[in-house]
């Protein structure tokens, strides 16, 4: 059933106040649901009170202290209908009894490794309770837990501890009580064995807050970078947003079964391990990083979704674009921007774009869902946190600030839409943008055209703009978006000129005084425009979009010339990888052509000087020459073609990287010599930015595969004491098919076969590998006694890892279709969320060739047609058919 927006209807009932008891259980666990129930704002005279639930055994009810008769209620697969409530506030209280040892789908109240907890968001909670289940019913609750005392020693939920003790029969209990109103998808509940890492934080106030993060006692010397992590949340939000956090006790919960990345429940955080445990041993720099910026994305949740959360689920990117924003500038702040910056636009045009050049293309905030678990996507958060980060670009970031402030100040305490966010930040700035609201309701990446000219005689500049907005489905025409872009123009001693005029649209606006000069300026269109910069003394390159200032495609008329001179003198970093992320872009487009028609690859020697001048520069960072050298993923490349051609684009990239290696081996071997270090493992900025410039320069010589860099990644693995490098040392010597790569496979599993998060990464490597036939491998590994099917981790690994190798995945035999199809219908059985993601890699699949199509195809339809699919597959299955 699908639902839409345009359908919202405020709820008929109001819950004040909800007191839940959990008896849990070995066989059954039974909750008991007490609510005060209060009439809707409309005041709708005894409308039937309509509570969904889902797997629900219901035991009793009770109106007011008394049992509902049988044709008082009715009851189906999702609901429990009241007929007809009393009128004014009452009491309803709810018996059901549940099976949490049965449910494999890790939504509502699951076990995991014999531990109870819970994922509610975005519809979980109906699988524990019959309630109303939505973003805006706000309550006040309590949570009592019973359960055996050596079984489950640990007991906890929302709020603050306010009571506990023994029980009879071994049992005991935990009383909990949430002083904060929430909506249901943040309520949370974990019972089971676990130890604890405890800290403290001093919030501005003085308020003194115990930290603890909760795992099984033999992983907590592992949580000492997710403590450090939540600590620096908790100081940035301070700081950078005037947050402070609301009660005495934040608590982390680490599970190795998880849907997703992890989930914000007020003051009870819960993640898949993947994202808090980390040694230098056993995580690489890019785990740290991941655990940074999610532990304080769940943290930073706790203003932005919990404090003020959302009307409806379709206003999901509300909480998400927004706290994805906020997480990366974190990340960003206590990194490297630029590197950051590069990172995320990568993730952007890797995943979003082609979501949104495809079937499942949606705008941020969707129209319509038939399963909400299918809109936790890449468009809703990434995109969203793009459409964020537009304010900030246009506003600056005292003004976004202001809009911030303005936003908690009208909202804490309320459900609320994106147009709230937008107002606040419009009025707080006194600003009116209309046309910005199009980025919520319209799908589809905009191309943006310039065209620059310049007039010696009058000292003009001219940048012409226009825009197009591709068809998406069920969105045909659009109207033109609201598009800031950040501009520079770039001498040609490569020094940004003062601005100091722009004329356009008959106004002209000043932009600097004479004692503050502007280098960068914010130009913002709809429709079609000529932007004319007076006071240009000579022909400048322009640099645009500056720190990719929108989501958008930008096609320039920038030479293959004024590209390389960008590369190598934008004094904005984010565009000098943009530059040389063009040109190679270009340069495979090109050579990919070549090798369709059968032609000799020949390589443009003016991109090898271009990155070798990089490579050798030490003025720049480390980590920004390692991004700098690595050409354009796979995919990006496919996204550009009219038709994807996989063999083809997995050649020119392999043959441009062998061509680099060999041309630039000796500025290569010294990069690796010269960034070897025996410091101890730290998680800072130039530690990692010089591992990455080496394993980058190590995964370029070891596709020569010769003799000395087999010896040289040897080395590096022997030699190597924390997991970024030996694992990168370990994807060298995997690079080609041989007795050295089984041999590394084999001694890398020895090593670590008792350490859950590094199999999965040796699943995940095995899994990605474009050697020809992977897919036998891979079906191999699926019965392998360290994989299983249940836990999330490892099937995002292995199956998600596997339809990450084009050429696999895309095997014109149909191999990898065929794999895939089987492994959706196993999984959904088991976990529908979990399929459904697996199932979205068919999505693209008119974007090749004739014969792949067919096969990839009638998998779909094998899929949609398969008995009691999952209402989660279908939605994606089906849109994939559909045109
Ligand atoms: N709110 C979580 C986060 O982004 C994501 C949880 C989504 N879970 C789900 N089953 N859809 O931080
Ligand atoms: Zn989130």
């Amino acid at each position: 059933k699908e639902i839409f927006l345009k359908d919202y209807r405020k709820p008929d009932y109001l819950f004040d106040k909800v007191d839940l008891q959990f008896q849990l259980g070995e066989e059954k666990t039974i909750v008991t649901t007490k609510i005060v129930v209060s009439p809707g704002v409309e005041g709708s005279i005894s409308a039937p009170l309509v509570l969904h639930g889902c797997d629900l055994k219901l035991l009793s009810i009770k109106v007011n202290g008394t049992e509902l008769k049988g044709e008082e209620y009715t009851v189906d697969s999702r609901h429990l209908t009241v007929s007809t409530p009393p009128a004014g506030v009452f009491n309803l209280e709810i018996v059901t009894e549940i099976y949490p040892q049965l449910n494999t789908s890790l939504e509502g109240l699951y076990k995991s490794t014999g531990n109870f907890c819970t994922q509610c968001e975005a519809e979980g909670f109906r699988k524990i309770t019959y309630f109303q289940d939505r973003p805006d019913v706000m309550a006040k609750y309590t949570c009592r837990i019973e359960a055996d005392k050596t079984l489950y020693p640990v007991l906890l939920s929302n709020g603050n501890l306010i009571e506990q003790g023994d029980l009879e029969d071994g049992k005991h209990f935990a009383l909990w009580e949430d002083p904060f109103k929430k909506p249901s998808y943040l309520f949370a509940l974990v019972a089971g064995q676990l130890g604890c890492r405890e800290d403290s934080f001093v919030t501005c106030s003085g308020r003194n807050v115990t930290l603890r993060i909760w795992t099984p006692a033999q992983d907590l010397p592992k949580t000492a970078h997710a403590m450090y992590s939540l600590k620096a949340a908790m100081q940035w939000d301070e700081e950078v947003f005037g947050l402070e956090y609301d009660l005495d006790l934040f608590n982390i919960v680490v599970v190795p079964d998880f849907n997703m990345g992890a989930m914000e429940n007020k003051s009870l955080n819960i993640f898949q391990s993947r994202l808090v445990l980390a040694s230098p041993e056993t995580a690489t720099d890019g785990d740290y990083a991941a655990i940074l910026g999610v532990v304080g994305h769940e943290y930073f949740h706790n203003w932005t979704g919990n404090r003020v959360t959302c009307r409806d689920w379709f206003q999901l990117t509300l909480k998400e674009g927004l706290t994805v924003f906020r997480d990366q500038e974190f990340s960003s702040d206590l990194g490297c921007r630029t590197v950051k910056r590069i990172a995320d636009v990568s993730k952007l045009r890797i995943y979003q774009f082609p979501q949104d050049a495809g079937p499942m293309a949606h705008p941020i905030r969707p129209h319509s869902y038939i399963k909400m678990d299918n809109f936790y996507t890449v468009t809703v958060y990434e995109k969203g946190a793009e459409v964020v980060r537009m304010y900030k670009t246009m506003f600056g970031a005292s003004g976004f600030r202001k809009g911030m402030d303005l936003y908690f100040q009208r909202h804490d305490g309320q459900a609320v839409t994106c147009e709230d966010f937008y107002a606040a930040m419009c009025d707080a700035n006194n600003a009116q943008l209309p046309h910005f609201l199009q980025w919520y309701s319209q799908a589809g990446t905009p191309t943006v055209k310039v065209s620059s000219s310049y007039d010696p005689s009058s000292q003009t500049f001219s940048l012409k703009f226009s825009q197009e907005v591709p068809p998406t489905p069920g969105q045909p025409v659009k109207e033109p978006m609201f598009i800031p872009v950040a501009v520079g123009l770039v001498d040609s001693t490569g020094k940004d000129m003062p601005l100091t005029s722009v004329y356009s649209d008959g106004t002209l606006q000043t932009l600097a005084s004479d004692d503050k000069p502007v280098f960068t300026t914010v130009l913002q269109f709809k429709k079609e425009e000529e932007f004319i910069f007076e006071n240009i003394p000579e022909k400048p390159v322009p640099s645009l979009l500056r720190g990719y200032s929108a989501p958008v495609r930008l096609d320039s008329d920038l030479s293959e010339s004024d590209l390389f001179f960008l590369l190598a003198n934008d004094s904005d970093e984010f565009n000098r990888w943009e530059a040389g992320q063009v040109l190679a872009r270009k340069l495979m487009l090109s050579l990919v052509a070549d090798f369709q028609q059968q032609k000799t690859l020949v390589l443009n020697p003016k991109f090898v000087d271009g990155l070798r001048s990089i490579l050798r520069n030490t003025s720049l960072d480390k980590e920004f020459i390692a991004k700098a050298i690595t050409l354009p993923g796979q995919g990006e490349i496919m996204d550009m073609m009219a038709v994807a051609d996989p063999d083809a684009v997995h050649a020119v990239r392999n043959f441009i990287k062998k061509e680099l290696a060999l041309q630039l081996k000796d500025d290569l071997l010294a990069a690796v010599a010269s960034n070897r270090s025996s410091e101890a493992y730290m998680f800072n900025h130039n530690s990692m930015a010089r591992r990455a410039l080496k394993n980058t320069c190590l995964a370029y010589l070891a596709s020569l595969n010769e003799p000395d860099v087999t010896e040289l990644a040897l080395h590096e693995y022997k030699t190597a004491t924390n997991m970024t490098e030996q694992f990168a040392a370990l994807l060298a010597l995997s690079q080609n098919p041989g007795k050295v790569r089984d041999d590394a496979l084999l001694d890398f599993y020895n090593q670590w076969q008792n350490d859950y998060l590094v199999v999965s990464k040796w699943f995940a490597l095995q899994a990605t590998s474009d050697i020809p036939g992977n897919v036998v491998n891979v079906q191999k590994l699926l019965s392998h006694p360290a994989f299983d099917m249940r836990n999330p981790n490892k099937v995002y690994s292995l199956i998600g890892g596997f339809c990450g190798s084009p050429v696999n995945f895309h095997a014109k035999d149909g191999s990898g279709y065929k794999f895939l199809g089987e492994v959706v219908l196993q999984l959904d059985k088991i976990n529908p969320q979990v399929a459904s993601r697996m199932v979205s890699a068919f999505s693209r699949w008119r974007r090749y060739d004739e014969n792949r199509q067919a096969l990839a195809k009638a998998q779909l339809e094998m899929i949609v047609s398969a008995n009691g699919l999952s209402e989660n597959v279908y939605e994606i299955a089906s849109k994939s058919l559909a045109d």
